[in-house]
């Protein structure tokens, strides 16, 4: 910790120093961006190499190789459309327009525990459409089947929005669109997710597929040399009254107030992101009562395996004398991809959760969780785009709750397309 401490400090100064000195251009630092996330593996191959049409859609099946967050694979994908374009002599190259794009993934998955053994499941069908309206508007529209789409909740637009980029720097997403609250969100599609299960935490905190609609401020500055920041700053509807975090995910509001939050993250040459969120609104129907979370987020890519770590907290207010509801919870974990193809995968999970606010419609039984998960994955990679994962989960109940054997094998058939 103490030489990452060290270490962040000389790279705070560094670019604070690189930043006084040199202000760079704006395609500047998406280049910077591009040569930095996209020529680890190979070369970061010239824009016109590919169509202006093609390079939306291999910098998103790239995504999971280069831990591109959300808004770097649509400036990535931007950037390059523009340079092919920019290159293309051969007639219409000036517009980038582009009609949609299909793609999507799906995945099969099998569990068994001690207890039962669970059923084949094709957990999820998302298919999207994407594309760029003219060279500054971008569409993305995700619809999602759930479980085969059987039952009450499993069929939904899981986004859709427009991103109006301004310029690098500012962006205005406007719909329905996964909240910038932490980083797991942005991973949790198979392809990206190295494991089969999702952190405990990242479910039941930053509730994972956490889907809102409203407005977020976005964009990227890169401070010239090898370094960028990137912020969003939103305003959507904010959790609902579930019996819990996880089941408060809503698109409508159920009050008056809005939620409001922010994250920053800083990217040091191609193998550091640090990142922070805040997140703050009204969680009752009556809006009186708000929940508050903070977030962190570490993705430490080097020579020996990439290690990425968060750690979650909220906070929730309870009428009366009932004590506000405490949760917190962290993941760590390290993977190495070898040989392209082969990629073993452990993680540690902590969570600790307790709400009794059961007045507000919360069900303290069900919001008492007080677990730590050890995970041990490995993913078999025939093409970046289709992974077979085998997994093993050694879940341990912590000091608040009684040791209950329930550790589990996950199996996982993914493909991107
Ligand atoms: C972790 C390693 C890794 C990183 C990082 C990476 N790539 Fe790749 N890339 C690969 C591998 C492996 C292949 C060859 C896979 C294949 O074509 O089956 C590839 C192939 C490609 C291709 C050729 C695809 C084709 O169908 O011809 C393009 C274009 C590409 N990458 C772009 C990118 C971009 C853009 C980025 C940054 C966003 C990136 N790559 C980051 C590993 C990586």
């Amino acid at each position: 910790m103490r030489t990452l401490g060290v270490g962040l400090t000389v790279a705070l100064s560094c670019i604070l120093a690189s930043a006084l000195l040199a202000p760079a251009s704006l395609a500047q630092s998406t280049r910077e961006l591009y040569e930095l996330k996209c020529s680890r593996c190979h070369e970061a191959y010239e824009p016109a190499k590919y169509s202006a049409a093609e390079w939306p859609g291999l910098v998103r099946s790239m995504r999971g190789q280069a831990a591109l967050t959300e808004r770097q694979t649509i400036a990535l994908g931007r950037f390059l459309a523009l340079e092919s374009a920019a290159a293309d002599t051969t007639g219409d190259g000036s517009s980038v327009s582009q009609g949609p794009r299909v793609g999507g993934y799906l995945y099969t998955e099998y569990f068994r525990t001690q207890e039962e053994t669970r059923n084949f499941d094709i957990h999820y069908l998302a298919i999207n459409v994407s594309g760029w309206a003219n060279e500054s508007i971008y569409y993305y529209g995700e619809f999602e089947l759930e479980h085969g789409g059987v039952g009450g909740n499993n069929t939904f637009v899981e986004q859709a929005y427009i991103d109006y980029w301004l310029r690098q720097e500012l962006a205005l997403k406007i719909g329905a669109m996964l909240t910038p609250f932490n980083r797991f969100d942005e991973f949790h599609d198979p392809l990206s997710n190295y494991t089969v299960t999702r952190p405990q935490v990242a479910r039941e905190i930053s509730v994972s597929a956490w889907k809102e609609v409203g407005v977020d401020l976005h964009g990227y500055v890169g401070l010239g040399g090898r370094s960028a920041i990137g912020y969003d700053l939103y305003v959507i509807n904010g959790l609902g009254s579930g019996t819990d975090l996880r089941h408060s995910r809503q698109y409508r509001d159920n009050n008056e107030d809005k939620a409001f939050g922010g994250r920053v993250f800083w990217l040091f040459g191609d193998s550091l992101e640090l990142g922070g969120s805040a997140y703050r609104g009204a969680w009752d129907d009556g809006g009186e009562y708000s929940v508050g979370m903070f977030g962190a987020h570490l993705l430490l890519d080097t020579a020996f395996a990439g290690f990425y770590g968060e750690y979650l907290s909220a906070t929730s207010e309870n009428p009366g004398p009932t004590d506000d509801g405490e949760m917190s919870g962290y993941f760590i974990q390290v993977s190495r991809l070898l040989a392209s193809r082969f990629r073993p995968t452990v993680r540690y999970g902590r969570l600790d959760y307790l709400d009794p606010g059961d007045e507000l419609g919360r069900d303290a039984d069900k919001g008492n969780k007080d677990v730590s998960e050890l995970i041990l994955a490995f993913g078999w990679y025939p093409t970046p785009d289709v992974v077979f994962k085998v997994e093993y989960v050694f879940t341990m109940e912590g000091p608040r709750l009684e040791e209950r054997d329930n550790d589990q094998l996950g199996l996982q058939a993914a493909v991107r397309f």
